[in-house]
């Protein structure tokens, strides 16, 4: 068809610089459509990015005091959310790209059609999307949690939290939980286990970690992980166990070790969502020498093979794992 290109005079935001100094940007991730209504149902598909985000430039991180994997609070002149900061290379300096896709149904304050100004384009009435000032600040909260069940929940109590399909159920991360005081009465509640279930819990008061699993006779109902700081769980083993056989000799404990036993590796982030190939697995491969480039990963562990969405962020773990090695 033909088109007709439109002049567009940008509106400036001096005013709010001073007090907004970062530049944000929104748009898409390649796992999701727009506001998730049908692919968030799929498992495999939220198996990749599970929880919104910020990626930040490392030195905005360094001058605002937020580190990787901590909750950050995006706030614009016309309203604030609470993501997870990823803090990369990938982003300028002065910039925040926060994904459009996280909406109330699916995060507690995530929906970042909140900091836009309700400012459109006359012609296309496009909102001014890509171009909001914002600050960042970290944001620490009491506890944190990470949490598999077999059921949706229908009520969190926390002050953060992002739920996501995953086989065999679904997973939620959390911070700032509420009247958990009785971690195991916030559990039952949390995995809508019935009283017949059998409840295992472990408290480490010094550290302050809190876990509770419940199980019935198909297997695990739920796992709940507190701690002080953001849990440090392997999602993608966890997700594993709402699938696994619950009677094999000490499956109950190892769900409340939160790890593998008998040395099992941890397969880490998934990064192929359609071979559900983990970060681990590729960065092993590269440093045992197996595959030098995105298609020896392919052929290797089939990663990157089929809808190939996968493959930019392949190159960039063989990059990052090359440059690590050389140092
Ligand atoms: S995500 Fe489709 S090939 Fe990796």
């Amino acid at each position: 068809g033909r088109a007709r290109f439109v002049p567009v005079v940008l509106p400036t935001a001096k005013a709010v610089e001073a007090r907004y100094p970062l530049t944000l940007n929104t748009g898409r991730v390649r796992d999701h459509w727009h506001t998730m209504t049908r692919t968030a149902k799929s498992a495999r598909l939220s198996a990749h990015l599970a929880e919104p985000f910020a990626e930040i430039h490392p030195a905005d991180a360094l001058r605002t005091g937020v580190s990787h994997a901590d909750l950050v609070r995006v706030e614009s002149a016309t309203g604030h959310i609470v993501v997870r900061a990823l803090i990369t290379l990938r982003q300028v300096r002065g910039a925040v790209f926060v994904p459009m896709h996280w909406t109330d149904q699916v995060a507690a304050n995530a929906r970042v059609g909140t900091l836009i100004p309700a400012v459109t384009d006359p012609h296309s009435g496009q909102p001014a999307s890509k171009r909001t000032p914002v600050r960042i600040q970290r944001v620490a909260l009491a506890d944190y949690g990470f949490a598999v069940l077999r059921t949706r929940p229908t009520c969190i109590d926390a002050d953060y939290w992002v739920v996501a399909k995953c086989p065999g159920g679904w997973r939620v991360e959390l911070g700032g939980l509420r009247n958990a005081d009785d971690v195991a009465a916030y559990a039952r509640a949390l995995f809508r286990s019935g009283d017949d279930a059998l409840l295992l819990s472990y408290r480490d008061g010094v550290v302050g970690l809190r876990r509770v699993a419940a199980f019935d006779d198909m297997g695990l109902v739920g796992a709940l992980f507190v701690g002080p700081t953001p849990v440090a769980v392997s999602r993608v083993w966890a997700v594993e166990q709402l699938s696994a056989d619950m009677d094999q000799p000490g499956a109950r404990l190892r769900v409340l070790a939160g790890r593998a036993g008998g040395g099992q590796p941890d397969r880490g982030a998934i990064v192929c969502a359609c071979f559900g190939v983990g970060q681990n697995e590729i960065v092993n491969a590269i440093v045992n020498g197996e595959c030098r480039s995105v298609a020896e990963v392919g052929a290797c562990l089939k990663a990157g093979t089929n809808c190939g969405s996968c493959r930019a962020e392949i190159k960039g773990i063989l990059d990052a794992t090359r440059l690590q090695a050389a140092e």
